[in-house]
C-alpha cells in the first residue's frame, strides 16, 4: 500500500527503536522521509535501510534541544523535499530511574529538555511551516506515563505530562482537533509491554491520526 505517495514525513529519534520503526513505514507508505537525530550511524543505518527497500529518505543531524537546529531541520527538510507532511516528534530518553528525592537536577534539566523542550522546538518550527503549505499532521510521542504516575522517574512522567498538554494547547490556539491515541492492544502486545500514547494534531484532513496509527498498525511486521 502506499496511503502517503506525494508525502514527507519527519522523524526525529529515527535512528533507532519506534522512530526507526515508523521511518520505514512511512517510506514503505510511500512517503520522502526526512530522519533526523543527533546519533549519525544509525540515523544512516535508517536511511541505508529505506533505500535497500526502494524508498527515499535522508538523514539530517539536529539536536531537538536547540532552536537553531531544529529550526535549520525544517528548513533543510522543505529545501530537500518541498514540504513536511507528516511530523512525528518522537525523539525521547528515559533518564535516571529515581524518586523525586533523589532524582538529581542535572537529570531532570536533561529529561525535560530533550523530551518536552524537544517536542516544543519542533512544534514551534513545524506549525507555521503546515499552515504555510496548507495542511499536515503532527504526532508526538507521549507515554502512558503522560497520564499516571511512576514512582521512580519524576522527571520522565513531568515530560510526557507536558508532551501530552503542549499538544493540547498548540490543538487548542491552532483550533484543531486533538486526538490522544492510547495504544490498542496491538501496539501493547508488538512493543512488548510498552506502553505508548500519541498525542497528534490535526491541522487538515485526517491524516495525523492514520499516520500514527498506520505506524502503530504496521509495527508487527517489523519486529
Ligand atoms: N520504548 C518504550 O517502551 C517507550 C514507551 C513509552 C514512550 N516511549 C517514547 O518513545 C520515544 C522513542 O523511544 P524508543 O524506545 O524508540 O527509544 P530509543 O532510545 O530506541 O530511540 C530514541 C532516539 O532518540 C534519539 N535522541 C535522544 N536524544 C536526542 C536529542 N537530543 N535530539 C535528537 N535525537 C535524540 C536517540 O539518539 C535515539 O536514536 C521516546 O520519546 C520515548 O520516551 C518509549
Amino acid at each position: 500500500m502506499t496511503r502517503l505517495a506525494g508525502k514527507v514525513a519527519l522523524v526525529t529519534g529515527g535512528s533507532a527503536g519506534i522512530g526507526r520503526a515508523a521511518a520505514l513505514i512511512y517510506a514503505r507508505e510511500g512517503a520522502k522521509v526526512v530522519v533526523s537525530d543527533i546519533a549519525v550511524e544509525g540515523g544512516e543505518e535508517t536511511v541505508g535501510k529505506i533505500k535497500e527497500n526502494g524508498g527515499e529518505a535522508v538523514f539530517i543531524k539536529a539536536n531537538v534541544v536547540n532552536d537553531a537546529e531544529v529550526k535549520e531541520l525544517i528548513d533543510k527538510t522543505v529545501s530537500t523535499y518541498g514540504s513536511i507532511d507528516c511530523a512525528f516528534n518522537n525523539a525521547g530518553i528515559l533518564g535516571e530511574m529515581a524518586p523525586t528525592a533523589d532524582c538529581t537536577e542535572e537529570n531532570f534539566d536533561k529529561v525535560i529538555n530533550i523530551n518536552l523542550k524537544g517536542v516544543f522546538l519542533c512544534l514551534k518550527h513545524e506549525i507555521p511551516q503546515m499552515l504555510k503549505q496548507g495542511g499536515g499532521a503532527i504526532v508526538n510521542t507521549a507515554s502512558i506515563a503522560g497520564l499516571i504516575g511512576f514512582p521512580t522517574a519524576p522527571a520522565y512522567v513531568a515530560s510526557k505530562g507536558g508532551v501530552v498538554q503542549i499538544t493540547r494547547v498548540s490543538a487548542l490556539v491552532l483550533q484543531r482537533n486533538l486526538i490522544l491515541d492510547k495504544a490498542n492492544k496491538l501496539l501493547y502486545d508488538c512493543i512488548k509491554g510498552a506502553k505508548l500514547l500519541f498525542a497528534a494534531i490535526l491541522i487538515q484532513g485526517k491524516e495525523p491520526k492514520e499516520h500514527a496509527w498506520l505506524f502503530a498498525a504496521t509495527r508487527t511486521n517489523l519486529m
